[in-house]
């Protein structure tokens, strides 16, 4: 299937690994344009060095969004290099496992920055690119939010809160008329636990390798954690064309994990 995608450019946010860097390697597939964001130089050389290689436009800024108003200058860049961003994915986030089991000796400056870096970045990101799309008449808002901010609702709660913040974001500005006419669609994708290299779930794993196998049979009806191409297979369909009639959902990808309806 032509996704429709072809000449069309997206920025994704934290795209130089994990989903973020999965998801930007399906939409360069389909010959869409593909600007990334993060902090470490080295790995935005090495995410857009791979993305070139499907013949599309690159563009990396280096960012820690956790700062000041390092999303403003993502943009002021985007915007002056291409001028246009038709796709937006925020996926920058995380958080899950910040601050302590015990919620009173946890810093309230862990419930803010986790807010800042998951809802705060979409909220910053949405509102520069949605000029951009209306005036395109046409756009994609996909937010990777997380089972824990939907229908799972457990999880650390500066986490929870943060993701639900983005799901309930997206979900509003899907019943926006005046938005929505203007061809641009908000949908939410939340994962379960998908294995990253390097993330928690390996240190997870190296402190209690029994303990983690077990954990992975009791939680995960497939007996395996996810994979960040199968979260981004489900992304890059929602920013394809034929997915026009796709607002306001909250897509969960978690292969059978969560036990809400
Ligand atoms: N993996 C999971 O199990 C899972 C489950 C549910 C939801 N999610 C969600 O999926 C999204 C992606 O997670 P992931 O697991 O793919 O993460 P990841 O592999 O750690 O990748 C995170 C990306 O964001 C960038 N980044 C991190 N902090 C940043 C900051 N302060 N400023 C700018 N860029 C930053 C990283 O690059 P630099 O480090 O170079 O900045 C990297 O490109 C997040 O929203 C997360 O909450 C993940």
């Amino acid at each position: 299937m032509d996704y429709g995608l072809k000449g069309r450019s997206a920025l994704v946010t934290g795209g130089s690994h994990g989903i973020g860097l999965a998801t930007a390697r399906q939409l360069a597939a389909e010959g869409c344009n593909v600007a990334i964001c993060s902090r470490s130089a080295a790995r935005l050389k090495s995410a857009t060095t791979e993305l070139e290689a499907y013949g599309v436009r690159t563009l990396a800024v280096a960012a820690d969004l956790l700062e000041g108003n390092a999303a403003d200058q993502v943009m002021d860049t985007v915007e002056r290099e291409w001028g246009e961003i038709q796709i937006l994915v925020n996926n920058v986030g995380g958080g899950g496992r910040w601050g302590k089991e015990i919620v009173e000796e946890t810093e309230l400056r862990v419930w803010s920055d986790v807010y800042e870096k998951n809802a705060m970045a979409a909220v910053r990101f949405t509102h520069r690119t949605l000029p951009l799309m209306r005036r395109a008449k046409w756009g994609r808002v996909v937010t990777i939010t997380s089972i824990f901010g939907g229908n799972e609702g457990a999880g650390r709660p500066w986490f929870t809160m943060a993701k639900a913040a983005e799901t309930a974001l997206m979900k509003s500005l899907s019943r926006m008329p005046y938005l929505v006419r203007d061809g641009i669609t908000f949908n939410s994708v939340a994962p379960g636990g998908i294995y990253i290299p390097s993330t928690g779930f390996d240190d997870e794993r190296d402190r209690d390798p029994k303990g983690f196998a077990r954990m992975i049979d009791l939680e995960y009806p497939l007996g395996r954690l996810g994979t960040p191409e199968e979260v981004a297979a489900v992304v890059a369909f929602l920013c394809s064309t034929h997915a026009g009639l796709v607002n306001g959902a909250n897509i969960t990808v978690d292969g059978g994990q969560s036990r809400g309806l």
